[in-house]
């Protein structure tokens, strides 16, 4: 039989601190090839997870497993790459000796060849005899990108990869992750309570919220899922107010934009862009322009949130 996809598998997780419930009940999967976003707030419970994930926290219930194996066991941490706020870095020493002193916990001793590709794969090369204090915050990071690769895991796991890091630094770190998905196999996990970064970087999401996953699943389908699409339409003369109602009558849609050339319409699930553009012409309405906006992950992230709260 084929070997399932399920790369990280939570079920029924929780976790309590104290009078804090930080995990109630946390069930996804990762699947291999997976970026998957895991999105929340600040307090939400993504470190938590990512620390029981990584063994490092003790869950108070429930099930986890990284490549079908339980988590405490040597040879599954060997295969996990990690990266924490607290990025483990020796200050005294170069880039290249916290890469070998890394690689030597982790039992292996890549060639100085294979270090300095690592290296160049962060885009440290000119740094790597310097010593890592003297690193810029964005430059660390790939640094601690690096030392979580150091022994070429199949899963990285990577709390907040990007935060704190100005443009340019970002645009370098999402290359990164891209290119070791694609071009190297890697499955990622990655946290974040950006929405603009997941929604760049990932192909499958969990959003949890106070210690629950609210949602998950293929991103692109749960935008596509966040119900109505938004249409512009642009016409060629005004639209009279009494076929802008007419349209809202008959296909039940929400449309502003009356006496003008622009027309703002929210479809409901069902009536396509080209229903109500053969109306328009149909009462001699010439159409310029047709667009699509998606639904946005921030649109859906509200949606849901403000479901709970309902
Ligand atoms: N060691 C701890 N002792 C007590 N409470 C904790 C501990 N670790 C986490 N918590 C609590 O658990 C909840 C979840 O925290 P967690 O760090 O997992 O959130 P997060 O989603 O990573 O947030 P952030 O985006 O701010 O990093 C919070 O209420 C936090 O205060
Ligand atoms: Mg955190």
């Amino acid at each position: 039989m084929e070997a399932t996809a399920a790369v990280i598998e939570l079920e029924s997780v929780k976790k309590r601190f104290g009078a804090v419930q930080a995990l109630d009940g946390v069930t996804f999967t990762v699947e291999r090839g997976d970026v998957f976003g895991y999105l929340g707030a600040n307090g939400a419970g993504k470190t938590t997870t990512i620390r029981i994930l990584l063994d490092l926290l003790r869950a108070d219930s429930g099930r986890v497993s990284v490549l079908g194996n339980p988590t405490d066991r040597v040879e599954t941490r060997r295969k996990i790459g990690f990266m924490l706020d607290a990025d483990g870095l020796y200050d005294q020493l170069t880039a290249v000796e916290n890469l070998q002193f890394y690689a030597k916990l982790y039992g292996c001793s890549p060639s100085a060849g294979e270090i300095t590709a690592l290296l160049a794969s962060v885009r440290l090369s000119e740094r790597a005899n310097d010593r890592a204090g003297t690193y810029s915050k964005g430059m660390r990071r790939r640094l601690a990108l690096a030392r979580a690769l150091v022994h070429d895991p199949e899963v990285l796991i990577l709390d907040e990869p990007i935060s704190g890091i100005d443009p340019t630094g970002q645009i370098e770190i999402r290359a990164i992750i891209q290119d070791l998905v694609h071009e190297r196999g890697k499955t990622i996990l990655l946290s974040s309570h950006d929405l603009d970064e997941i929604e760049r970087l990932c192909n499958r999401i969990a959003l949890i919220d106070q210690g629950e996953i609210r949602v998950t699943g293929d991103l692109k389908q749960l935008l596509g899922a966040g119900g109505e699409g938004r249409v512009t339409i642009a016409t060629s003369t005004p639209v009279a107010p009494a076929i802008l109602a007419e349209i809202r009558g008959r296909f039940g849609v929400e449309a502003g934009g009356g006496g003008s050339t622009t027309l703002d319409l929210k479809l409901p699930v069902g009536v396509r862009n080209a229903d109500v553009v053969s109306f328009l012409t149909s009462r001699g309405v010439g159409v310029e322009g047709v667009a699509t906006k998606h639904t946005s992950l921030e649109e859906l992230y509200a949606a849901i949130l403000k479901e709970r709260e309902a």
